[in-house]
């Protein structure tokens, strides 16, 4: 997350995420699932700016899929600013506005980080001098990924819903081709779908040493993630994607979070740039050559 200020406002880049590794450990009797999941920011932004304002808290939205993204309570930055008023007590407004550019129903966290991003913002444009501790209370309240953006690790290790995060050292940096289906899919309807079966599996220790000294390779036989099966059933792009990047003999493939979007792990920028020219001509949507965000 990167924050610079400009005249009156205060301007935040947040980042995406790609899931490297994600296990579903069994159903929670609150519905949610437990989860044991790798997560690496990415180099693809939405852009926050914040003003403060007399009373009211304002969204406004441009970029991708607007229209598809409401601007009242349901989104998730609105959220976040009437629980940070409720819990500091704080009166005043913000007139907020959102580029959007980190594809929606995607797996990418776009949400969760615009979320996190309104947390530390209005902390700063507000002076609620909050500490990191409390942001992670109000951000579990939110929604299981906003932790991982509060925390701003490139590389982390998130447990219990996903809100439990543990930054981990990530020894040089990844890149990525990633293919984004016109379709995109519901992370609720993802989750109902998966099977007991298809719950527990491989622990994320390879990965994460991998990680940690730089072996491409390393890190690409290890990604894995659970919600497969589930999102290829309910989406033949996701099917589709996930097959057209196997032909590309990439170190690794895999989906993020529930889908849609599926990626490839690639050796340096110019092996991502060469991979997402041929995705371009075989799949249909959106190609992102991506690279680990610091
Ligand atoms: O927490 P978040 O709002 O991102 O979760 C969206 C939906 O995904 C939840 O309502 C739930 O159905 C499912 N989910 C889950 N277990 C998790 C995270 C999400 O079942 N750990």
């Amino acid at each position: 997350m990167r924050l610079r200020r400009l005249g009156p406002s205060l301007v935040i880049d947040t980042p995406a995420k790609l899931n490297l590794h994600l296990d579903v450990l069994g159903r929670r009797p609150d519905g949610y699932h437990d989860l044991e999941t790798v997560m690496v920011s990415v180099d693809l932004f939405d852009t926050l700016t914040i003003t403060s304002a007399e009373d009211t808290v304002e969204l406004t939205c441009t970029g991708d899929a607007t229209g598809q993204i409401p601007t009242d309570d349901r989104n998730l930055v609105m959220r976040a600013a009437n629980l940070l008023k409720q819990a500091s007590g704080y009166r005043r407004g913000a007139a907020i506005h959102l580029c959007k550019r980190i594809p929606i129903e995607a797996g990418m966290g776009g949400g969760s980080s615009d979320a996190a991003a309104a947390l530390v913002g209005l902390n700063r444009v507000w002076n609620l001098g909050l500490g990191l501790r409390d942001l992670h209370v109000l951000a579990a309240q939110l929604g299981s990924d906003v932790n991982f953006f509060v925390e701003a690790a490139p590389l982390a290790i998130c447990r219990g819903r996903g809100e439990q995060v543990e930054p981990c050292v990530l020894r040089a940096p990844l890149w990525f081709v990633a293919s984004k289906p016109r379709q995109g899919l519901s992370t609720t309807a993802v989750f109902k779908e998966l099977a007991l079966g298809e719950m527990g599996g491989r622990s994320s220790a390879n990965l994460l040493s991998a990680a940690a000294c730089g072996n491409v390779h390393g890190v690409g036989r290890s990604l894995r993630n659970a919600l497969e099966g589930p999102s290829r059933r309910l989406s033949g792009a996701v099917h589709q994607t996930l097959t057209g990047l196997a032909v590309q003999n990439l170190p690794g493939i895999a989906m993020t979070g529930s889908g849609s979007v599926c990626f490839g792990l690639c050796q340096n920028r110019r092996h991502a740039t060469a991979v997402a020219a041929r995705l371009r001509s075989v799949l249909p949507g959106k190609a992102y050559i991506l690279r680990t965000a610091t």
